[in-house]
């Protein structure tokens, strides 16, 4: 399936994120300290660095899920105050409800014509025709393609990934990868993605950070043509490396 074949091309595009001298504290524990970063409309940022490292907290803040302990977070240049309407969010697990269908499920935030929008974006991540089928009887790639659709029903601007394919096999995450690729490149939403996975950052990103310590220990371009090879690019090699020993 080409970029073209997508049913829904509701081009919504990128909004810019931007975190300015944002520090996050829990209690005593200081997580993020003094972080800037400006993510331009559209790009495609991974966020490395090691467990307890304070990507998810970061991931919250830009979600409008939690606030900042002091400075701030805007979107398309506004304070996020709470969970902004253009963002979705993927987690490690699908989070799909059990006691719904598949089409439920993509649907269900509801509103016009769900059903057949549903069908549609079922469609987009390779799961035609399975909009009745329950949750239950789906594998573990193809629950995260239900997830994946249902943040994109929505035509989101900013796509926010946690770990998202850290449970599935090495097939299926390279499978994933490809997809996400695909569809990011049609839609053109903002995403930033957190992995551990440094080859997984390469293989998608257009830019790399790694979260250590509370700041950013490094900010790298990944400037290699698209559709990317995952397997042996030596450059990629490289870049993989110089990440792997800021992480
Ligand atoms: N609500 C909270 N209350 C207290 N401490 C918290 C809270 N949320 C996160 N923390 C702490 O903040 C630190 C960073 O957590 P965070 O979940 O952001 O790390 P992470 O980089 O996502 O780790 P992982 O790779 O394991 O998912 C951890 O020490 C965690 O225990
Ligand atoms: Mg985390």
């Amino acid at each position: 399936m080409s970029a073209a074949d997508l049913h829904e091309p509701e081009s919504a595009g990128g909004l810019p994120i931007a975190l300015t001298r944002v520090e996050k504290s829990f209690g005593r524990l200081s997580v993020l300290g003094n972080l800037n970063l400006e993510i331009p409309a559209g790009q495609f940022l991974a966020v490395v660095g090691r467990s307890g490292g304070g990507k998810s907290t970061l991931m919250r803040l830009v979600a409008g899920l939690d606030t900042a302990s002091s400075g701030g977070v805007s979107i398309g240049g506004r304070k996020v105050e709470r969970l902004h309407p253009a963002v979705r969010l993927l987690f490690q697990e699908a989070r799909l409800v059990p006691w719904q269908r598949v089409g439920e499920n993509v649907g269900i935030a509801r509103g016009v014509d769900w059903q057949a929008r549903a069908r549609r974006v079922l469609a987009d991540v390779g799961l035609e025709g399975r909009e009745n089928d329950w949750p239950t009887v789906l594998s573990g790639g193809q629950r995260q393609r239900v997830a994946l659709a249902r943040a994109l029903v929505s035509a989101p601007q900013i796509l926010l990934l946690d770990e998202p394919f850290g449970a599935l096999d090495a097939l299926t995450r390279i499978e994933m990868h490809r997809l996400l690729e695909q569809i990011w490149s049609d839609r053109g939403f903002t995403t930033v993605l957190i992995t551990h996975d440094v080859a997984e950052a390469v293989a998608l990103a257009d830019r790399v950070i790694v979260l250590k310590e509370g700041g950013i220990a490094l900010d790298i371009d990944i400037d290699l043509e698209r559709p990317r090879q995952e397997l042996a690019d030596p450059r990629a090699v490289d870049l993989q490396r110089q990440i792997l020993e800021a992480v």
